[in-house]
């Protein structure tokens, strides 16, 4: 985006590979990230069957969907946060949001549907971080009175998405930077200009704001930043951190764990989703740039009608003819791939795969379910963003007590 002030390119990307850093997001070919790759190039681990068959049976519960069908592919540590709260030692969810635009898009509510399952499944506290801060300082022409004001507005559309209000702290860093500063300046004691260069492709024309913020995105990663909200009982002193993000945030968690042994603190633990692709295809992710490339939160059903069927892009033949000869690419098939995420029901999933893949369904009645699955998960959506208020906002945002331990339910 050419009026963004950030990073031109990260210097350790190489030519021929995918370039995913928390500014860009580009595949080198016409398949889509080769997410394998990026798993070894980045250093974190795959999510195994085995590692989802132990969440399952810790949170009594089946995985969630994007666990089992691979959206969330990779983590750092996972198992040893599952290991610490087996044993007693509960963990504390942190997620963000950097404020840049009036309304969210399917993409961006990925992150938070994952972490109200985690929350959920686990019954523990949630932080998130509304970075207005840092879109100021990595965006030409937003200015901080704007992304601050963004912040409360994206605040809603979050809060929607279900949060336990009882478990679950909001803040914005712009307000909330005089309980972090402790932490935030001990990190940034312990990075080096040189290092953030190395690792987000920062150079002498970035900006004192940009070198800064890194910092502030890790100190929400250990627990001694919310003595506010977690208290400083011996239990928060050093509480396990589990940050849900896609995977372009992961060089502020690899820099975050690098300091963590130095500040005599727990590594956080990361998991990390895919992206979702954008309705053109695998090619790039979600263009909040561009209103065809998404379906956003607060599109109406007759335009998400209209962009599937217009704009998302179709593995299948050209022709009725072809498409029952030849049946459809499922790969490189936006309305199949989003029926993968969004369509839970696995049994109607593999249905459609098989019957679509082989020619026996045409593209259309594809398009068709998706657009009736998603109508109906964005109505209840804006449904539950309608009643969510400045007030709802503010008590979300309040700095109150909220423990940090497992809340069994009540029934
Ligand atoms: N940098 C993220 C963005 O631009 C916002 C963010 C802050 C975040 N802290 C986070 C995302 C922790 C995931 C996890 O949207």
């Amino acid at each position: 985006m050419e009026d963004d002030q950030q990073p031109t390119r990260n210097p350790t990307h190489a030519g021929d590979e995918d370039e995913v850093d928390p500014w860009h997001v580009k595949a080198s070919g016409e398949s889509g990230i080769d997410y394998g790759r990026l798993i070894k190039n980045f250093g974190c681990e795959p999510i195994s069957a085995e590692l989802i068959e132990r969440v399952e049976r810790i949170t009594r519960q089946p995985a969630h969907p994007w666990l089992k069908r691979g959206l969330f592919f990779s983590h750092r540590d996972l198992d040893k946060v599952l290991d610490l709260y087996e044993a007693g030692t509960p963990f504390y969810l942190y997620t963000g949001r950097g404020p840049s635009s009036e309304s969210l898009h399917l993409g961006h509510l990925i992150p938070f549907m994952f972490t109200l399952y985690l929350q959920q499944a686990f019954k523990v506290p949630l932080v998130i971080q509304l970075t207005d801060d840092e879109k100021f300082v990595f965006k030409n022409g937003l200015s901080l009175e704007k992304t601050a004001r963004l912040a409360k507005k994206n605040a809603k559309d979050i809060i929607a998405v279900g949060f336990d209000p009882e478990r679950t702290f909001i803040f914005q860093d712009t307000e909330y930077i005089r309980e972090l500063y402790p932490n935030v300046c001990r990190i940034q004691k312990l990075v080096t200009a040189n290092q953030a260069i190395g690792i987000f492709g920062f150079d002498g024309s970035s900006n004192l704001g940009q070198y800064a913020y890194p910092a502030i995105q890790a100190a929400p990663s250990f627990s001694t930043s919310f003595k506010c909200v977690f208290g400083d009982g011996p239990e928060a002193a050093n509480a396990p951190c589990l940050i849900p993000c896609a995977i372009d945030q992961d060089p502020f968690f690899r820099m975050t764990r690098d300091c963590a042994p130095r500040m005599g603190l727990r590594k956080p633990a990361v998991i990390h989703s895919k992206f979702l692709d954008s309705l053109q295809g695998p090619k790039t992710k979600m263009n909040a740039s561009d209103a065809n490339s998404s379906i956003y939160l607060t599109d109406t059903l007759a335009q998400i009608k209209t962009k599937i069927n217009k704009y998302a892009f179709s593995g299948g033949g050209e022709t009725r003819a072809e498409q029952e000869a030849h049946g459809a690419n499922l790969e490189v098939d936006v309305p199949y791939q989003y029926l993968r995420l969004f369509l839970f029901d696995d049994a109607r999933v593999e249905e459609i795969g098989r019957e679509y893949g082989a020619g026996r369904m045409m593209t259309g009645q594809v398009k068709a379910e998706l657009i009736s699955v998603l109508t109906e998960l964005i109505t209840a959506h804006q449904e539950r963003r309608a009643k969510v208020t400045d007030e709802t906002v503010a008590a979300f945002m309040a700095i109150r007590h909220i423990p940090l331990d497992v809340k069994e339910n009540l029934d």
